[in-house]
């Protein structure tokens, strides 16, 4: 695993790599064998995509593929850097939204990849949220049975999840992300600036994702969190370069080790996932992002974690008190916990009709935990009060 250098409240990625003129990045290795690539995270570098692409491969012909919030944004940027490297650029741009991540849509870009006459070389280019980047994945892994992917998120949520690590797909109209492939990108850029763009309420919602790595892996980097409020709600593109990079190390020693999810291990960047997911469909995707949802199922893991001994209510309280000065929610929505339950039963991780929990034991360790009551997990339905 990369080391990380904590000097004081500064927490330094060790690999830097200097773009020209005068830029850094911090360059994070994949390793997977045949299908290792480099993610590069820093402060305006959508600049450099272009050569980042060519320097990593042989591409002459791109297509970008964005959303109508993020097009008008920086499509034009994007397209511009990729033909200055002398490639030939085409561009789709989809509605933003859940819904394009559909079939009827796919549908649409394979056949505009036909008419912009794609080949086996032609590299995909996913500009956008977790959306875009779930959706061109998909078109990457299919079209001619499988074309080269260069994921540029534009989210939180995405730069330190959704982009890294190759799950890619489409919904069915009865479940989320149901049809799909493990498709490794060839390459990753995250321009921390990209961030500025979103909207608050979605930036803080990528934060719980954050959270999450440090429970489930990372405690130093959890304090070094707790000790950086300020500076992580005012966007600051150093602590942020430092924070995404530091996610994406520890996805991507996760994904190394468990890449297709065989051996159950990868389940852990689920913390928090199984109570999200039911409150997200009992509330049908309305009223909480997936941000938010995860906060929420992250607390009540934590309590379950806590009511049976196996997390102290200290380090519960500490995870509660850092979701909360973030600005995200940490009390679950008003649904019967009965409910709750009878969704959390869909879970992929249920074998054999149990449910199957990720909980805390201490801050940077969790266990898949197999024997979890449904009484225990109605308890923690209930609206928080001490912690
Ligand atoms: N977002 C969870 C995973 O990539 O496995």
């Amino acid at each position: 695993m990369r080391r990380v250098k904590q000097h004081g409240h500064q927490l330094t990625e060790v690999a830097r790599f200097r773009l020209k003129p005068a830029m850094t990045a911090t360059r994070i290795d994949v390793n997977l064998g045949s299908r290792s690539y480099p993610i590069f995270v820093g402060d305006q570098i959508l600049t450099k995509v272009g050569e980042l692409i060519t320097s990593a491969m042989d591409a002459t012909h791109a297509v970008v593929i964005t959303d109508s919030n993020v097009g008008p944004l920086y499509l034009e940027i994007c397209q511009r850097v990729l033909e200055d490297q002398g490639m030939r650029v085409n561009a789709v741009t989809v509605p933003a939204g859940e819904t394009t991540k559909s079939l009827p849509y796919a549908e649409q870009l394979w056949n505009a990849l036909v008419d912009f006459h794609a080949d086996r070389k032609t590299v995909v280019v996913a500009l956008g949220g977790g959306v875009v980047g779930d959706l061109a994945g998909f078109i990457a892994a299919t079209f001619a049975r499988g074309l080269r992917l260069v994921q540029i998120p534009t989210s939180l949520l995405a730069q330190v999840d959704s982009s890294v690590g190759g799950k890619v797909g489409i919904n069915l109209e009865k479940a989320k992300n149901m049809v799909g492939a493990f498709h490794q990108p060839s390459l990753v850029v995250i321009d921390v600036g990209t961030l500025r763009s979103l909207p608050q309420r979605e930036y803080i919602s990528g934060l719980a994702e954050v959270v999450k790595y440090g429970v489930i892996l990372d405690a130093q980097f959890f304090e070094f969190l707790e000790h950086n409020v300020p500076a992580i709600l005012n966007v600051d593109p150093a602590i942020l370069t430092s924070i995404i990079a530091r996610c994406c190390r520890l996805k991507a020693d996760v994904v190394e080790a468990d890449e297709r999810e065989e051996t159950g291990y990868r389940a852990i960047l689920n913390y928090g996932h199984t109570f999200a997911h039911a409150f997200e469909t009992l509330t049908n995707y309305t009223s909480l992002l997936h941000g938010e949802a995860v906060a929420i199922g992250m607390t009540c893991a934590a309590r379950l974690a806590a009511s049976r001994n196996m997390f102290s209510s200290d380090e519960c309280k500490r995870q509660t008190d850092l979701l909360r000065v973030l600005g995200l929610p940490t009390e679950p929505p008003n649904l019967s916990p009965h409910d709750v339950l009878a969704c959390m039963r869909h879970d992929k991780k249920v074998q054999h009709g149990q449910l199957r929990l990720i909980l805390p034991k201490r801050l940077g360790q969790v266990e898949l935990v197999a024997d979890v009551d449904p009484g225990e997990i109605t308890a923690v339905l209930a609206p928080l009060q001490t912690n």
